[in-house]
């Protein structure tokens, strides 16, 4: 797409939204709710499930599904309205909202939080990521449980140093490229779209930060939790320097 358009920057998820089920259809969500299913159920959670970064409700609506209680949160109202078609197709009832996973609070308290496949990637500094766990640990009951995910700096300079691709459809489609820098951890990607108005181009820019085990470790010391766990996403195992993806489990004391 030519760089002599107008360009117009809009939020995160704006037009992504539409493509994110597309973008996503790598993942078995099934094998990752089993997954989670088998890591929480030593603590026999209660049926009180909170998903603080929900995207397009994957996740929430098959929790609901295997009869789970579920309130489902994205910062983005285009995913979140795209999770609500979604839950009423299958009709799945889940209480959606619009809200930060930093500041959300509820008068309810929950069983289990999960926040999963990146969306803590999208906290950029430490005070952030300590509101979340905090915010988290507010919301949960005693002996709680908060399941979250994190890219590792190994899985973005693997797959994301200089990643293109072009996708059309009859939305238009767009294109997408995503760099990752080392020294800062951060990795940016933008997807360019075409408008109605053949002169002006839309570009949404996705700025995560990829996290290494010393910062997971810290925001589990540094929280209130009493217990935790890192471990590979892939083995379920002890997380270590070949992880491409931490999956973190932490309980809330009794
Ligand atoms: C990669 S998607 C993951 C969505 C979903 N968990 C899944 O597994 O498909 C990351 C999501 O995090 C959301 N997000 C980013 N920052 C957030 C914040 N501060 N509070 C809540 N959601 C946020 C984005 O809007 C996006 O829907």
């Amino acid at each position: 797409m030519a760089s002599s358009k107008n360009i117009q920057k809009i939020e995160p998820y704006q037009r992504l939204a539409v493509y994110y089920d597309r973008l996503m259809d790598y993942i078995d969500y099934d094998v990752w709710i089993d997954d989670i299913e088998q890591l929480v159920k030593p603590f026999k959670p209660g049926p009180n499930w909170l998903d603080i970064s929900c995207g397009t409700g994957s996740m929430a609506i098959r929790l609901a599904d295997r009869g789970i209680d579920m309130t489902a949160v994205d910062l983005s109202s285009h995913m979140i309205e795209i999770a609500r078609e979604k839950a009423a197709q299958q009709k799945v009832a889940i209480e959606f909202v619009v809200g930060d996973m930093i500041r959300f609070n509820s008068n309810a308290q929950y069983d289990v939080i999960i926040n999963l496949h990146d969306g803590l990637n999208y906290l950029l500094d430490v005070a952030d990521t300590q509101s979340f766990m905090e915010n988290s640990y507010g919301l949960l009951k005693p002996g709680g449980v908060l399941l979250f995910d994190v890219v590792t700096p190994l899985l973005c300079q693997t797959h994301f140093r200089g990643y293109r691709e072009i996708y059309t459809d009859e939305l238009g489609g767009y294109e997408r490229y995503t760099s990752y820098d080392p020294e800062s951890q951060l990795s940016e990607s933008t997807f360019t779209l075409n408008t109605s108005d053949e002169d002006t181009i839309e570009v949404e820019s996705h700025i995560q930060r990829a996290y290494e085990m010393g910062d997971v470790e810290s925001f589990c010391q540094d929280s209130k939790f009493d217990w935790w766990k890192i471990l590979d996403d892939e083995t379920l195992e002890q997380g270590n320097s070949d992880s491409e993806r931490y999956l973190v489990i932490l309980r809330k004391q009794l």
